[in-house]
């Protein structure tokens, strides 16, 4: 897969509202970002607009932007991708669509969103962020969330583990198909047996991922197939 650094610049901020917010900014502008990393960001948000809380010194916060992949007819699967390319990068597992989890636990996440370029095309652009050196977490998180400190017994350098990432993703095959990552996705998959909450209120069992990337669970022990585009709720 083409690194977010074959086609654009490795720009790093002290500080910022959202690194999501400043990637669509650069794009807009006709300047050319590959990757947006910050050592502190106040309004990062995740998936289905949820607030992304991180702490200086603790986590890391980018955004990859590739252009490479503009207009690309399954953007989802490179979000995927990034996802398995951090749990690999960290010694973790991937849990459908693209959280990162050491054993039951978030460990880190994924956002991809499509912002235009100068072109005018979408360009899908994927926030991750990873909880790397907290030693607690809030009460109410504190049963769902760990840290990378936390699994390794030491710290982490959040550039390094950044720059381990892009190496992974360098590695991994072009994400133009579910069944070109599958291979690689299912060996490090934790999704099997995860229980997750459909819009519709109902509760969910996984099984696992489909041909095609979406997710296999059971409803009341009934099968059921659920699209990554719909909203899924962890837990
Ligand atoms: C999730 O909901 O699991 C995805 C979280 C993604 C958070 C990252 S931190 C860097 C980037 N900037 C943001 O505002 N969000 C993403």
């Amino acid at each position: 897969m083409r690194s977010p650094l074959d086609s654009g610049a490795w720009i790093e901020l002290d500080d910022t509202r959202s690194t999501q917010d400043d990637a669509a900014q650069l794009l807009a502008q006709g300047v050319s970002p590959g990757v947006v990393f910050a050592h502190n960001q106040s309004q990062g948000r995740g998936r289905f607009g949820r607030e992304w809380v991180s702490a200086r010194g603790d986590s890391l916060t980018m955004s990859l932007v590739f252009q490479d992949y503009e207009d690309a007819k399954e953007p989802w699967l490179v979000g995927m991708a990034v996802g398995l390319a951090v749990a690999k990068a960290v010694g973790a597992s991937v849990q459908w669509p693209n959280d990162v989890v050491a054993g039951d636990k978030k460990l880190g996440g994924v956002l991809t969103e499509l912002f235009p370029g100068a072109s005018g095309r979408k360009v899908p652009v994927v926030g991750v962020g990873i909880n790397l050196n907290q030693t607690s977490f809030p009460d109410e998180i504190a049963d769902r969330a760990v840290s990378l400190a936390m699994v390794t017994g030491r710290r982490h350098e959040a550039t390094t583990v950044a720059l381990q990432i892009i190496k992974q993703i360098e590695g991994l095959p072009e994400p133009t198909s579910w069944g070109a990552l599958q291979n690689e996705w299912s060996a490090h998959d934790a999704t099997p047996g995860k229980r997750f909450r459909l819009v519709t209120g109902e509760q969910a069992v996984a099984v696992g991922v489909s041909d095609s990337g979406s997710l296999e669970c059971l409803v009341n022990g009934q099968p059921r197939t659920v699209m990554a585009a719909e909203a899924v709720f962890g837990q």
